[in-house]
């Protein structure tokens, strides 16, 4: 089989600088044996001179990088062993699908009866059997990104680093391909590292999520752990959408607490505070819900009006007028919408006091 064993990576306060850019600025991070970890930020965070570094075609400023127990920090590219893939296809274009993949075997020299079967194995793997004498030229995006998989695959690499290998592609055909990366690191129980930019794509494939801003980790952890409490405002925002509500704790119990916003009171589950500090509080879309009637206690609730709406198929988004608050988004699912609700119509904003997250307020302007 093409599975080798898997190994475990860990950073250690890496740095790099460029003159005065902390492009990487006192990383630290665990991925665990077989594990799937995708470092996501938005552009110029980090995130490819993290794993170029990883890699060994940038020289860290300072840190560690460790696989399992070995310090690989000053080791050359080549004798790192892992397969990388990126978001060009940057396929050899005068050599056929299967030799492309079986270049990296061909550098190591390896007997041709072992090529040949590696080949076939990886092509295999990626559903590409039936093409392993097209040329590259030949194929689609999809299909020439999958021959890049299988190349940085064949030679059982010690792990698979991964750059944004389909933001090249549209959106069907990249949705497609992260269910198959998904199964394909499930078959190969190999450490994967993924870069993206793309939180869903993120959401949808990690074990592990480590989220960048100006070359620090922010937050990290499992998909629903990150969306569902983010720390930060920037966090809650940049992963899915989110409505923020800031207020002044009137009381808190250690359960939770109560927050006033304008003339409203609010109830907040999950939240430490003491009376009288400022909260910021993150309500998701999807968690508010609106009523026409409204609702008993001890749900919020506040008066508002549709300002607008729009219909995406498998759902609504509601602009709402959150009396005293300002504009809401609603999200609901279009099949659970019953009466229409029309543009001015006055309803209630409801929520529960545990669907909402308080979050640290660091979107002021960095300096
Ligand atoms: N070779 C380089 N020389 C100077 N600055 C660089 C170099 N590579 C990256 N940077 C800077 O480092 C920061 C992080 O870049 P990068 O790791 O490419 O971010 P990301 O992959 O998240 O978009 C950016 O500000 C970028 O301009
Ligand atoms: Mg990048």
């Amino acid at each position: 089989m093409l599975s080798a064993r898997a190994h475990s990576l860990h950073i250690r306060n890496l740095c790099k600088h460029y003159g005065r850019v902390k492009a990487v600025d006192d990383v630290s991070f665990t991925v665990a044996r077989g594990s799937f970890l995708t470092l996501l930020g938005p552009s110029g965070s980090g995130k490819t001179t993290i794993l170029m570094a990883i890699a060994g075609f940038v020289d860290p400023t300072s840190g560690d990088i460790l696989v399992d127990d070995r310090v690989i920090t000053t080791l050359p590219p080549e004798q790192r062993n892992f397969g990388m893939v990126f978001q060009g296809y940057a396929l050899f274009p005068h050599l056929s699908v299967g030799d492309n993949v079986a270049f990296p075997l061909n550098v190591r020299k390896r007997p041709k009866s072992e090529v040949t079967e590696r080949v076939k194995q990886a092509l295999d793997l990626v559903q590409l059997g039936h093409l392993a004498d097209r040329m590259p030229k030949q194929l689609s995006g999809g299909q020439q990104q999958r021959v890049a998989l299988a190349r940085a695959l064949v030679f059982q690499p010690e792990m698979l680093l991964l750059d944004e290998p389909l933001s090249a592609l549209d959106k069907k055909l990249r949705a497609e391909l992260q269910w198959e990366l998904k199964s394909l690191h499930e078959r190969v129980g190999m450490t994967f590292i993924y870069v993206t930019h793309d939180q869903e794509e993120a959401l949808t494939m990690s074990d592990e999520v480590a989220i960048l801003r100006d070359g620090k980790i922010v937050q990290s952890g499992p998909p629903s752990a990150l969306y569902e409490t983010p720390r930060t405002r920037f966090v809650a925002d940049f992963l899915g959408k989110s409505n923020f509500l800031s207020g002044t704790i009137e009381a808190a119990d250690g359960q939770g607490f109560t927050y006033r916003c304008g003339q409203h009171r609010f109830a907040q589950a999950r939240g430490t505070g003491r009376p009288g500090d400022s909260v910021l509080v993150s309500l998701r879309p999807e968690k508010l819900d609106i009523a026409a009637d409204k609702p008993a206690a001890p749900a919020n609730a506040i008066p508002a009006d549709i300002l607008r709406w729009s219909y995406f198929g498998t759902g609504v988004h509601f602009q709402l007028q959150a009396e005293g608050i300002g504009e809401v988004t609603v999200t609901r699912p279009s099949w659970r919408l019953a009466a229409p609700l029309e543009v001015g119509k006055r309803v209630w904003l409801t929520w529960d006091a545990d669907a909402t997250t308080p979050v640290a307020d660091d979107l002021r302007p960095a300096s």
